[in-house]
């Protein structure tokens, strides 16, 4: 065993940012295994294509033959598992691939990687960490007035998404339980930042305003999330690996709690004075309500007190410095948002908000 760690989706929004911080900052090797589905995106990760600490393995989860082969060639000190289906819309559109991953394919990693653990030695056994990167939807919905939630919070999820990402969470707890494997998950808000895929609130809205289209608000607009710069996250996770407690769960969040409504009105506002429309009018003239996510969770909010306290960690970025530094990131990456956006998400957006009365491609 070394100082090698396995990541999974690390091709992804906030797999790429992790890698990358890690391989830039001299941590170690990253084994960086990824499907590549439509939101794996080598040019993600470009700035280290020819980092020697960078090994690209394109592959499943849930073949375990690969698994196998990876861990015993490079003997991991921790497998970090990002990879996952992650977007609601799809899960309520096709639930099976968010079974099939999140929650089989995690199955099989974490059989694989029990495997791997039990033929260590008991040095090796003691220091390897298995980190399960999971998020707050878990939890399910709160009041306007619920107290965040904690680690001890019910598990009430209501998508399919947040079903499959409950599940996984059950098994790993499950594997420590049984098994001893030296787990630890994390459970995070709404993430936001470079290289995030544009079918999710915030990317899909600064692309939007800039191509001209409609900025489509579910319901009222008036649902909130906790937002986090990914950055933040992934120093979260680094510190768990580091030093959480063997079997714990973190939750991680910024404090950041708005309602879609004034994120957005954010946005266009820091549009209108970065990049102004040719007509002088302000982006927030291209808002459009369109009908309501099914079941849409009304509120996240998580009380991130245990990390701070006993692990010190807190997020550098406010919302305000976070979103100035995502924006401007968009603005100046257009030819990575115009590659992504190419192919099958035309299709996807096509198809989804047609189904909301609204035209977006
Ligand atoms: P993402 O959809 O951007 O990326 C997921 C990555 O996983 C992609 O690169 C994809 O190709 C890869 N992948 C999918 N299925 C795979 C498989 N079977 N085998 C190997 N690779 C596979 O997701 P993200 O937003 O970066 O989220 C990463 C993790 O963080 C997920 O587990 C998600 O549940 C969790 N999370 C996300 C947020 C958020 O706001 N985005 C918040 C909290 C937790
Ligand atoms: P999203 O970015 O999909 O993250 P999640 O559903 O995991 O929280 O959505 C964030 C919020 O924005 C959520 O309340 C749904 C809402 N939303 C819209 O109002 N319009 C959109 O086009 C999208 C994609 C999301």
């Amino acid at each position: 065993m070394n100082n090698t760690i396995i990541v999974t989706g690390g091709a992804g929004f906030i797999g790429a940012n992790f890698v990358l911080a890690w391989v830039k900052q001299g941590l170690g090797t990253v084994v960086n295994l990824d499907k590549l589905t439509y939101a794996g995106n080598l040019e993600n990760l470009v700035e280290i294509q020819h980092n020697p600490h960078h090994v690209f393995v394109h592959g499943d989860i849930g073949d375990r033959t690969l698994l196998d082969k990876l861990l015993s060639e490079h003997r991991p000190c921790a497998v970090v598992n990002f990879a996952a289906e992650s977007h609601v819309d799809r899960s309520i559109h096709g639930p099976e691939d968010f079974i099939q991953t999140n929650v089989v394919g995690t199955f099989h990693l974490l059989e694989a990687v029990r495997a791997y653990w039990g033929g260590l030695s008991h040095e090796n056994r003691q220091n390897f960490r298995f980190l399960h990167v999971s998020t707050d939807e878990v939890y399910g919905s709160l009041g306007k007035t619920d107290a965040a939630f904690t680690e001890s919070h019910t598990y009430a999820p209501n998508s399919p998404y947040s079903a499959s990402k409950a599940a996984s969470d059950h098994l790993v707890r499950a594997y420590h339980h049984t098994y001893g494997l030296p787990t630890l998950t994390t459970n995070c808000s709404n993430n936001y930042g470079p290289h995030h895929f544009p079918e999710k609130l915030i990317p899909l809205v600064i692309h939007n305003a800039l191509a001209g289209l409609p900025l489509p608000i579910y319901g009222t607009g008036q649902q909130i999330r906790d937002w986090l710069y990914v950055e933040d996250h992934c120093a979260a996770i680094r510190r768990v690996l580091e030093a959480g407690k063997v079997g714990d769960v973190y939750n991680v969040g910024g404090w950041n709690e708005k309602p879609n409504i004034e994120v957005v009105k954010t946005l266009c506002r820091m549009l209108d004075i970065k990049k102004p429309r040719a007509d002088g009018k302000s982006y927030v003239d291209q808002i459009t309500f369109v009908e309501d996510r099914l079941g849409h969770d009304q509120r996240y909010a998580i009380d991130a007190t245990k990390i701070a306290s006993q692990l010190g960690w807190k997020p550098k970025e406010t919302f305000e410095s976070g979103i100035e530094k995502t924006v401007n990131w968009y603005l100046e990456h257009q030819e990575w948002v115009a590659n992504v956006t190419s192919g099958d998400y035309r299709h996807w957006v096509a198809k989804h908000y047609a189904e909301r009365g609204e035209e977006l491609a």
